[in-house]
């Protein structure tokens, strides 16, 4: 049954069911660590959310991280760790799994990160998210000024791909295979992108294909920013996605990152271009959610701006829900302690759905609302 068809149904009176829920994470007195008293865990995220999606976040850590005077997130912060525990089902390592992180010589490894990440999914019932295998971005030094011929490139490629995907096999639910590999006017990144520079536009084939051969039950997708709606970029996707499907590549799924700012307006047609994506067979899923402004002198956000960054998580879900094989919706992080937003644009931030202290903000209610009527009743995901 399509989930719009339930959604136009639903009954249940969200305001109701969400009224205790408002300060659940605020931290407990004196801002320590640990966990937080009184909070009422029966409204979680992912025990609102209907079964056939998973809610998610990444998980903090290498990136922006590294320069900020914290000690690492997800090892270090009580608090943190338990919220993302109740809150999510699904967790995206934000670094943990990129190339700089993963392999910072040729062959040094460095997995336990990663490791833990996915033993910390399963002791809670979750799902994982891999970023990302084929991206211009956070690739090691070795590797970008390496001097490697076609040939051996293709072999590191391969090697890396089996290893990884291989290691992780059966606890994967999707991989973000080839991340961002087109410019925001649709063009192949023939640049900035070492395989497809170096290798053509055939390896973004091969990688799949390695992929699915290293984990047959992992769910493979392109993954990008600037898609959410119909525009030259998601169009190219659009193109080559069928082109692929035509010679029998295996890609499973189209997503949206999903970095939105108040001050651009919200993607109308999100909905309309994650369903012709579903109506060419595919899996299909919002990655990287956040919501960014700029700050007023003082840093504090006015109440109007909250509304609205609300309004526009409360879009994204609703569009992710009305498209029916629409199935993982993942934060870039859920708490502002940690967002890479202000690091990134340095006016602007409060991308997340709760503050630094974990209270949550107009935009955590909304999304508990979406998914409270998603369905006539609340689903409980088995913990
Ligand atoms: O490049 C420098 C390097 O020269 C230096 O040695 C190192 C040490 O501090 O910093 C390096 O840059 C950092 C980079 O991660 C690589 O580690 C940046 O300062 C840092 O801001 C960056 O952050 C990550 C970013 O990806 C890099 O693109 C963020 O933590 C991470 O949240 C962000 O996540 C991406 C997704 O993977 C893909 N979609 C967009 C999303 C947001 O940018």
């Amino acid at each position: 049954m399509k989930r719009v068809l339930r959604l136009a149904a639903a009954t249940c009176a969200a305001s109701a069911l969400l009224s205790t829920g408002a300060q659940a994470w605020a931290a407990p007195a004196g801002g320590g660590t640990g966990t937080a008293p009184g909070y009422d865990k029966q409204d979680t995220l992912r025990r609102l959310a209907p079964q056939d999606l998973v809610i998610g976040s990444a998980v903090a850590g290498g990136g922006h991280h590294v320069d900020m005077p914290y000690p690492d997130p997800f090892p270090n912060d009580a608090q943190y760790r338990e919220v993302l525990a109740e809150e999510f089902s699904s967790l995206s390592p934000e670094n943990q799994m990129k190339w700089e992180f993963l392999r910072p010589q040729r062959d040094v490894w460095n997995f336990g990160p990663a490791d833990e990440i996915v033993a910390f999914a399963r002791e809670n019932h979750q799902v994982v998210r891999g970023h990302t295998l084929l991206w211009h971005s956070q690739n090691p030094t070795w590797l970008e000024q390496g001097d490697f011929s076609p040939e051996e490139l293709r072999e590191i490629l391969r090697e890396h791909i089996q290893t990884v995907v291989g290691r992780y096999a059966g606890q994967i639910q999707q991989w973000d295979v080839a991340n961002e590999i087109f410019t925001d006017q649709g063009q192949l990144r023939t640049e900035e992108n070492i395989w497809i520079r170096e290798l053509g536009p055939g390896i973004i084939a091969d990688a799949f294909r390695w992929a699915h051969e290293a984990d047959p039950e992992a769910k493979l997708f392109f993954n990008d920013y600037g898609v959410e709606g119909v525009n030259p970029k998601s169009n190219a996707y659009y193109t080559l996605i069928q082109q692929l499907q035509a010679e029998g590549v295996p890609v499973d799924g189209f997503s949206v990152q999903g970095h939105l700012s108040i001050q651009y307006g919200f993607p109308g047609d999100l909905q309309r271009n994650l369903q012709r994506f579903d109506d060419l067979g595919l899996e299909t899923a919002v990655t990287e959610l956040d919501v960014r402004m700029v700050l007023p002198p003082g840093g504090e956000p006015t109440a109007e701006q909250l509304q609205k960054q609300a309004d526009y998580y409360g879009r994204t879900l609703e569009a992710c829900l009305a498209v029916e094989d629409c199935n993982s919706f993942t934060l870039w992080g859920f708490t502002d302690k940690y967002s890479w937003v202000p690091v990134f644009f340095p006016a602007e931030g409060e991308a997340t759905v709760m503050d630094e202290d974990f209270v949550p903000k107009p935009a955590y209610t909304r999304l508990q609302e979406e998914l409270a009527e998603a369905r006539p009743g609340r689903q409980v995901t088995e913990r």
